[in-house]
């Protein structure tokens, strides 16, 4: 018996070990929220597009899953098992199984030639320095100039990724269904593909590092000099100043502790400044979740402290560098509203 129970918790072991991993159930857990279930594109840009796969080695996938796309959403998978990574892949291929053959990691071109041709021929949608169209894939951010958004070229995850060959397939064949056409269909000639291969390869030496955010304090404090009273109102006043309408005050423990038993000296101030929710809800409608502005004044010990929450720390979150400038700005509005009500 007791063997037997033995032999059963072994064998079970060993089939945890050996189960494939389940790539449809991967693919789903980990992606389909922004590349769309079926690979049709959402926040990231459509994955199931024959024009896409019949050019993109398995290599390709497999580094972009790993490294992500540093301040363009995409994040990097650093936690799937090799053998997980690869099951996504599989599910992701199974959409169209020719893979292309083996592509040249290096293509020479004349990299000077190719700066003049990006300007003229890219620049419009891949940005002037290859960062990358406003917003990414094909719903964020509205309005918009491009049904999928032009992906950045000088980011150090695509440019791990990609090897020079596929970038060259990608000139030469464009992506049919996306607003990326063929360059030779153009009137490019293979030498001056070549050539933007080489300039685009060339953004590796200076892809941008995203920010570093993470010790950044998720709250902004001051002390008031004033009474609570005096500060709640002087809150008020400077956020009006700062063309937030005032939405509503109520108590911090409003709605979770019985009615009249809340502490009066937690009060928290809602307010909302509409053109900068407009704009950066157009960044990334992702700033919901920390929208509108709340101000918490609390009385502790005596002292009177107003806090606000710091857009630049939950930015960081987002890996969306749009995003990380849009709340440097808010976060310096912020603090200065903070500063104005307890000067
Ligand atoms: C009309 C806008 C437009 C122009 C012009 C354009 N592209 Fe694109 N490009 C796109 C879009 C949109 C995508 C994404 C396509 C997709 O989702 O598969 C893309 C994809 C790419 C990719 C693949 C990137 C990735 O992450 O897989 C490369 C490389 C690229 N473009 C390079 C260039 C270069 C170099 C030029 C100039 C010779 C150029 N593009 C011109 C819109 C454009
Ligand atoms: C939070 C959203 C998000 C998640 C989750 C996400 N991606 Fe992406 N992905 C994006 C965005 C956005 C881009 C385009 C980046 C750009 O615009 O520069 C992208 C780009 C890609 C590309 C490059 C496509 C091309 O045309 O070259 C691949 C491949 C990819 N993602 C695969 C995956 C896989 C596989 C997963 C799950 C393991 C995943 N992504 C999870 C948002 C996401």
């Amino acid at each position: 018996m007791k063997r037997s129970l033995v032999f059963l918790a072994a064998l079970m072991g060993l089939a945890t070990v050996q189960a494939e991993p389940d790539g449809s159930r991967l693919y789903a857990r980990h992606c389909a929220a922004c590349h769309g279930l079926e690979g049709t594109g959402g926040v990231g840009v459509p994955l199931a597009l024959p024009a896409f796969l019949a050019g993109a080695p398995d290599a390709y996938l497999e580094k972009t899953i790993r490294h992500g796309r540093p301040g363009r959403v995409m994040p990097a998978f650093t936690g799937l098992s090799d053998a997980e990574v690869e099951a996504i892949v599989a599910h992701i291929r199974g959409w169209h199984p020719q893979a292309p053959d083996a592509m040249a990691a290096r293509v020479p071109g004349d990299v000077q030639r190719g700066k003049t041709l990006f300007a003229a021929h890219c620049a419009a949608c891949h940005g002037a320095d290859g960062k990358g169209g406003h917003g990414t894939g094909v719903t964020f951010s509205r309005p918009r100039d491009l049904p999928i958004i032009a992906p950045a070229l000088n980011n150090a995850g695509f440019l791990a990724a990609a090897p020079d060959g596929m970038i060259k397939h990608t000139l030469v064949h464009g992506r049919e269904g996306t607003p990326m056409t063929s360059f030779l269909e153009q009137g490019l000639s293979e030498a001056d593909i070549d050539a933007v291969v080489a300039y685009v390869r060339s953004f590796e030496q200076h892809a941008e590092a995203p920010p570093e955010l993470g010790h950044e304090s998720p709250v902004i404090t001051r002390i008031s000099p004033y009474s609570l009273q005096e500060t709640i109102e002087s809150v008020q006043r400077a956020a009006i100043g700062y063309n937030f309408r005032l939405i509503r005050e109520q108590y911090l423990q409003d709605g979770l502790v019985p009615e009249g038993e809340e502490d009066p000296r937690q009060v928290v101030i809602y307010s909302c400044n509409f053109k900068l929710l407009d704009d950066v809800l157009k960044v990334d409608p992702r700033v919901g979740l920390f929208l509108p502005c709340r101000v918490t004044v609390v009385e502790q010990e005596g002292e009177v402290r107003v806090m606000t929450i710091n857009p630049r720390r939950l930015s960081y979150l987002f890996n969306n560098r749009e995003l990380d400038e849009a709340c440097e700005g808010m976060a310096r509005m912020y603090e200065a509203m903070l500063e104005e009500a307890t000067l």
